[in-house]
């Protein structure tokens, strides 16, 4: 812990990458986990652009419970934390797998969604992309006022993620000096990826996670435990 507070105090440029597990302890189920959403469901009934394909209706019950879930909750102290930092440090760019728009809800700026917007949907026919925060709506599957079929503007299996925001996050993690990992299986890519970019590049890496995942061993930095009670911890 002393040491990473060293490198934060002296870094110019910092990237973070996060996952579900900073979500956590807000009441947002993670994926992988123990009691994780792909352990109950399966991802190709749900995730990919084939099971939209084959029942609409079906991945929109599921998205409209995640809504209606995530409706509910707040962001934790590990939001607020990163939130904090970013008023720090010259350059910060933060970086998530998180649909749940709780990092910008505890005040973060600089963000890039690597895998879209749970609160967005865009159209199928026209391609019309707009914030929706409704959690029931008149007909599942929902329509665009152009009579196309609207679905969850989040990147499913399968699917490329935005270029524009992919671009964004390799520059960032190239040019950081110090790359903060957390709450990540690591183990969905290429957001994974941008781990051993930042470090081939010269950044020094550190993990924070209650577990292990397969980058612990070859970072510079493993914090275990808990992000909610840790990021303010070490930005204290
Ligand atoms: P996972 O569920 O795969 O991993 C969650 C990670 O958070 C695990 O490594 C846990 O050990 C860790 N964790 C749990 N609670 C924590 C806490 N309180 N503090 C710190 N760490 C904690 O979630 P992601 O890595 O985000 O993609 O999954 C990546 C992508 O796979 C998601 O964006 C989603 C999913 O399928 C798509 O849907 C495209």
């Amino acid at each position: 812990m002393h040491a990473v507070r060293q490198w934060l105090d002296q870094a110019r440029s910092v990237a973070v990458l996060t996952g579900a597990g900073v979500s956590a302890e807000s009441g947002v189920p993670t994926f992988r986990d123990a009691n994780g959403l792909w352990k109950q469901y399966r991802v190709q009934d749900l995730a990919t652009p084939s099971a939209f394909a084959r029942d609409p209706k079906l991945v929109w019950d599921w998205y409209n419970w995640r809504r209606s879930v995530l409706a509910e909750v707040k962001p934790n102290p590990g939001h607020y934390a990163l939130a904090d930092l970013e008023k720090r440090i010259p350059k910060f760019t933060l970086i998530t797998q998180n649909v749940d728009g709780l990092h910008e809800l505890a005040g973060s700026r600089n963000v890039l969604r690597l895998h879209g917007s749970i609160w967005e949907v865009r159209c199928l026919a026209c391609g019309h992309q707009a914030v929706d925060l409704r959690i029931s709506f008149p007909e599942i599957p929902p329509k665009c006022h152009c009579g196309g079929l609207l679905r969850p503007a989040v990147v499913w299996f399968g699917e490329p993620l935005p270029s524009d925001i992919w671009k964004a996050a390799e520059t960032a993690a190239r040019s950081s000096d110090l790359f903060l990992v957390i709450g990540t299986s690591a183990v969905v890519y290429p957001a994974a990826g941008l781990v051993q970019l930042a470090k081939s590049s010269g950044a020094r890496v550190v993990e924070i996670n209650v577990a292990q995942t397969p980058l612990t061993g070859d970072i510079d930095q493993f914090l275990q435990g808990p992000s909610g009670e840790l990021l303010p911890q070490l930005i204290a």
